[in-house]
């Protein structure tokens, strides 16, 4: 499906979007993984983590819907079952990766496959280390694509220095950890989004931490994991495009309910902020041991160009698309760096951005690691590519916000991956 994004005079209202991504993964894969219970609430029904409740029924745990709740009733740390046809991850990193982690020391055997972009992307940084766990996986490129396989073995502890700061990396290790011979230890250079050791933590799990130069989580071998009851914040990459949207078109006021502001998450706000936007947070509380904010945000007519580093990217990683679209008016250049993972996500996001930034009448640069972005500049249209992914999509449209001839976004339904509703939400809060 093609949409048009044509200009509009203001950005108003108030919206909740939708359910963060990386806790509602995480919180139907540990409670699987929970002896009893558990009922999450504000569960994100998206096209990423619905194949995770699907992967998970077809391990055979039992999931339901009641009222609008999740149900999980967890078989224990050793106790799901073989699948009986190849597990389908979709569009999904994540399900993908964290499920490695489980599969490694269960007792039976499962394939894994997804769709043309997820049999692109790297596995092998998460089949290397748990091999040297002792995990049988083989799969296509020596077990660097999918389609993968995993026989159960008996795996051990390790020692891991997680050069990526990867989410999923680190969190497939811990969930292999918990069912592995001694001590797994995950060791970061920048702290990655810690959903998976938060949570675990209250599950009962024995988790330590020690932040300092580097940031390091360890896991021991456990009996039991306790089923923990969750109430899903707003996804701060979500709300990202609509507090971009406020920021960039004239007249905007708008306000984010609960949104998910954990530090290793909002780094986007904060970059923001840095640029002379304003924002502020309000209303800020703890729901289920994570931070929780509203967010006040309003047109930002002088923001200036900044440089994002590679120690800035984890808690930023999946924000740069749309931080390079409001880049395009902010005064300078600014220089993206130390973020050549983004060529590996469900599209080149250099590549994507950059082309379609020059293909709607903006001045941009690839580097190898980043991009580069002049500011204060006219955005005139034309036709851009999703690359048939949400987060291109969505910072395509925005920008659309703000052309002078609209923007025309190619397979802009993919967004249903994160955000089914964005496009309605979009439409609320327009004013033409
Ligand atoms: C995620 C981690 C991030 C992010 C992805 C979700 C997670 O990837 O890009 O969208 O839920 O763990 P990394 O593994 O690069 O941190």
């Amino acid at each position: 499906m093609e949409k048009e994004i044509k200009k509009v005079s203001a950005v108003k209202g108030v919206l909740r979007v939708p359910s963060d991504k990386s806790i509602s993964h995480r919180a139907i894969i540990l409670n699987a993984l929970a002896e009893g219970e558990s009922r999450i609430k504000n569960f994100l029904r998206a096209g990423d983590t619905l194949t995770t409740i699907t992967v998970y029924k077809k391990l055979g745990v039992k999931i339901e819907e009641e009222n609008g709740i999740i149900k999980v009733i967890g078989k224990g740390l050793k106790g799901l079952s073989e699948p009986d046809d190849i597990l389908d991850m979709g569009n999904s990193g994540t399900t993908t990766r964290l499920t490695l982690g489980v599969l490694a020391g269960q007792n039976f055997f499962a394939s894994l496959t997804g769709d043309e972009s997820l049999r692109k992307r790297p596995m092998g940084r998460v089949a290397n280390p748990l091999r040297e766990m002792g995990a049988k996986i083989d799969g296509r490129k020596g077990g660097e694509l999918l389609p993968l396989s995993v026989r159960g073995a008996n795996t051990k502890g390790i020692n891991f220095f997680n050069k990526k700061a990867s989410a999923q990396v680190k969190s497939a290790l811990l969930l292999a950890g918990l069912n592995s011979e001694g001590e797994t230890v995950v060791v970061e250079p920048f702290k990655s989004r810690d959903h998976t050791e938060k949570m675990l933590s209250k599950m009962g799990a024995k988790i330590e931490i020690k932040e300092g130069e580097q940031y390091t989580v360890s896991v021991q071998q456990t009996e039991k994991l306790n089923p923990v009851d969750i109430d899903v914040p707003a996804d701060p990459s979500s709300a990202a495009f609509f507090v971009a949207a406020a920021v960039l078109v004239p007249n905007s006021h708008l306000i984010l309910k609960d949104v998910l502001v954990n530090p290793t998450r909002d780094g986007f706000f904060r970059k923001l902020k840095e640029m002379g936007a304003k924002i502020q947070y309000t209303n800020i509380r703890e729901v289920a041991g994570e931070k929780v904010a509203d967010i006040e945000v309003e047109y930002s007519p002088s923001l200036k160009a900044i440089t994002v580093d590679r120690e800035d990217i984890p808690s930023m990683v999946d924000e740069i698309p749309i931080l390079a679209v409001v880049s395009t008016q902010a005064e300078g250049e600014t220089i993206i760096k130390g973020a050549e993972e983004l060529r590996v996500k469900e599209s080149d996001r250099i590549k994507a951005v950059v082309e379609n930034l020059r293909k709607v009448g903006i001045e941009a640069e690839e580097l190898n690691d980043g991009m580069v972005i002049k500011g204060k500049q006219p955005v005139k249209g034309g036709v851009v590519d999703s690359y048939k992914d949400h987060r291109i999509a969505m910072a395509f449209s925005i920008l659309g916000l703000i052309s002078e001839d609209g923007i025309r976004i190619k397979d802009a339904d993919c967004a249903y991956i994160s955000y089914p509703e964005f496009y309605e939400h979009l439409q609320q809060v327009v004013v033409r």
